[in-house]
């Protein structure tokens, strides 16, 4: 047996079927999410032009569905223009412009509903703005904004204008930050002067200086939107206030048609070695999914409120904030803060107050809720809530049960969604009104997601239970295009290792005897905190480039509420520190990473020794530091160690 077949030894043998009145009212049923099946098994291509002419609106239509000549590098739809934000906005104009697009809850509670025709006249005089300092088609522009609805315009105001954006979440660091602005060569940044969460300001602006005073030569205008109102440095001739911009901008502006694979943003993610990856996605291909997402998974329909928690930092808030729920249609909620003010009850005050009908989170979330008991979600009346949905780590079936019992209160169908930023939309998910849903698994793929696990070989493996790669073996719509800057570090992450022929999603997974899959973690060195990946390489080097120390190595320990916590091995210059000293450093240390990356990326624990386990070739010993970590009797062999006495220190007993 390979190293990657491993056993599983979880089971999980609850199903729950779909309530009946769910089913009974549900977009798709079980015929016809069989007919859509059959239709991608038959007629792949077929089966795609035919989503995507009934879902988009298209300027020109496109004439050829796929293009393959140059695999991996996939185009779909190519020969065909539209434009993103006509679809999300314009098109609704004629039946729906009174209806809510965007209810928006900040920190404070202050609210504002913004219909499609507000929106399609913020977006046009935004999008105006944009073009007035000089921005054009193809032109990148980095957005650091905090969870307001004006991120969501600054979105839709670049897609209008064929501009691609990058989205950097508002927790990340200045230097995080410049990096970004750097590799993307973006000429314009949009921020805030600050944010609230936690009752604090998010200081926006002043980390943009911070980012901006160094480098980041090709920003030429920073636009800023006055949100926390507090004070803040304008740099005269660079800065302007997003109402000044927009001051006498008109409320209509022509989209750009673009074509379908015109890049719509790029979204920077974690891998296991080096900088972030600036994921690329096209306009057309990303969008469609999007939509069919929500349609097929969320089951949107006209009346419904859909909230999905994630910030517009992620991924997550790309497709079902940003750009899915509009493009169907919908109605979403956004809101700025922390679930925990003024108390762990805002998430369930805030879905009875806006009667939210469907409600997607991550589980770290609803560890963290579970965790303060039943009473607070028993104080409102979540009764509008029709369908819960998590996604971003696998959740462990406590988590999934409290969900279904305390939240859905037994009646509302759970959607365990597994996909990446890289996917775009979600490939493995329970349709709600269709599939038994088991706690933990994230079921079946979707129609056209032709999904599998390999052995190293590359072929399935057909026994039950047994782990290998996830692997996505068909290209699909919205799938990345490339990695930005790095062409060649597209096809080494996502197509070298099975030849070009399928695309790995870097996670291990198993298919039980029913076929519904299990994602077990990922197989390369990315930790998964919080349901957002950050590289071990990148806190490894936060960690290095501190004066104080010469080696580190950073592995992740099973954490109950986050998925997995840092632990960091350091070896700092001169002696190994002890006692206050140590505890000195530790916070240093946990300072300065937060300084570099953001506060997610603060290791939870740092150990020193004077040397890092290391094999004879000089390969720092992941394994044994994962079972250091964990705080487990060591497994691996030890006797090819170099340095073994560093095993004694590293585990604190010496
Ligand atoms: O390891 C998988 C985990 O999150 C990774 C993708 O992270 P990111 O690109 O940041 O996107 C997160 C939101 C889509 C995956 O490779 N993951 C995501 N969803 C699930 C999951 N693991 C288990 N179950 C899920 N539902």
């Amino acid at each position: 047996m390979s190293d990657i077949e491993i056993n599983s030894i979880l089971t999980e043998t609850r199903l729950f079927e779909p309530p009946a009145n769910f089913t009974a009212n549900a977009r798709l049923k079980m015929a016809e999410l069989e007919t859509l099946h059959q239709q991608a098994d038959s007629d792949y291509e077929g089966f795609w032009a035919q989503q995507a002419n009934a879902l988009l609106d298209w300027h020109t239509p496109f004439s050829k569905t796929l293009d393959d000549s140059n695999a991996p590098h996939y185009q779909w739809f190519n020969d065909g223009t539209m434009n993103v934000s006509y679809n999300c906005i314009d098109r609704h104009l004629a039946t729906q412009a009174a209806k809510t697009a965007i209810i928006f809850e900040g920190e404070n509670g202050d609210t504002r509903h913004i219909s499609y025709q507000q929106l399609h006249d913020e977006v046009c005089a935004f999008a105006n703005a944009l073009k007035a300092q000089g921005i054009k088609k193809g032109d990148r522009v980095v957005i650091y904004m905090p969870m307001v609805a004006e991120a969501v315009i600054a979105m839709q105001a670049c897609a209008r204008i064929g501009a691609i954006h990058s989205v950097v979440f508002g927790g990340f660091s200045a230097e995080s930050l410049r990096d970004r602005i750097e590799d993307a060569g973006a000429v314009m940044l949009i921020t805030a002067d600050g944010g609230t969460r936690g009752g604090k300001i998010v200081e926006l602006k002043q980390a943009a200086d911070k980012a901006l005073s160094k480098g980041c030569s090709s920003i030429q205008h920073v636009i800023v939107l006055k949100r926390s109102g507090h004070d803040i440095a304008m740099q005269a001739g660079r800065d302007i206030w997003w109402h000044d911009a927009i001051a006498d901008q008109p409320s209509s502006c022509e989209p750009e048609w673009v074509n379908a694979e015109h890049p719509l943003f790029l979204l920077y993610t974690s891998g296991s070695t080096g900088k972030p990856k600036g994921i690329q996605h096209a306009s057309a291909g990303y969008l469609l999914n999007a939509m069919t997402t929500n349609l097929w998974v969320f089951d949107l329909q006209d009346n419904d409120i859909f909230w999905c928690t994630a910030d517009v930092g992620w991924i997550t808030g790309h497709t079902y904030v940003a750009y899915g729920p509009l493009a169907a249609g919908a109605t979403v909620v956004m809101y700025e803060g922390s679930p925990m003010v003024p108390d762990g009850g805002r998430f369930w005050k805030m879905c009875e107050q806006h009667k939210v009908s469907i409600f997607y989170t991550a589980p770290t979330a609803i560890r963290a809720l579970m965790k303060l008991g039943d009473d607070l979600p028993a104080a409102y009346d979540l009764s509008s809530l029709r369908l819960l949905g998590t996604v971003g780590e696998p959740i462990n079936p406590e988590a999934w049960m409290w969900y279904h019992r305390v939240i859905g209160r037994q009646r509302c169908p759970i959607v365990d969604t597994w996909w990446q930023t890289e996917t775009g939309a979600i490939v493995i998910s329970p349709v709600p009104g269709v599939t038994a849903t088991k706690p933990g698994s994230c079921t079946l793929p979707l129609p056209g997601m032709d999904v599998a696990v390999v052995n190293e070989a590359g072929d399935p493996i057909t026994r039950a239970n047994t782990g290998g790669y996830l692997v996505i073996k068909k290209p699909w719509p919205s799938m990345v295009r490339t990695v930005w800057n790095d062409n060649q570090r597209y096809i080494d992450t996502y197509y070298a290792k099975f030849g070009g022929k399928y695309y790995l999603a870097g996670d291990s997974a198993r298919c039980d005897e029913d076929g519904y899959f299990w994602i077990m973690g990922r197989i390369d060195d990315v930790l998964n905190v919080s349901g957002h990946r950050l590289g071990t390489m990148e806190v490894e080097s936060a960690l290095v480039a501190n004066d104080a120390v010469v080696e580190a190595a950073v592995v992740g320990r099973p954490d109950e509420l986050k998925g997995e916590a840092i632990v960091a091995f350091v070896i700092c210059k001169g002696e190994r520190p002890a006692g206050e000293a140590a505890s000195a450093m530790v916070q240093a240390l946990r300072n300065w990473v937060g300084e570099q990356i953001g506060a997610i990326a603060k290791p939870d624990e740092i150990r020193f020794a004077d040397g890092l386990p290391k094999t004879r070739s000089g390969k720092i010993m992941r394994r044994l530091l994962r079972d250091i970590a964990a705080n487990k009797a060591i497994t691996s062999d030890t006797s090819t160690l170099e340095n073994e006495h560093v095993v004694a220190q590293l585990q604190g007993k010496v």
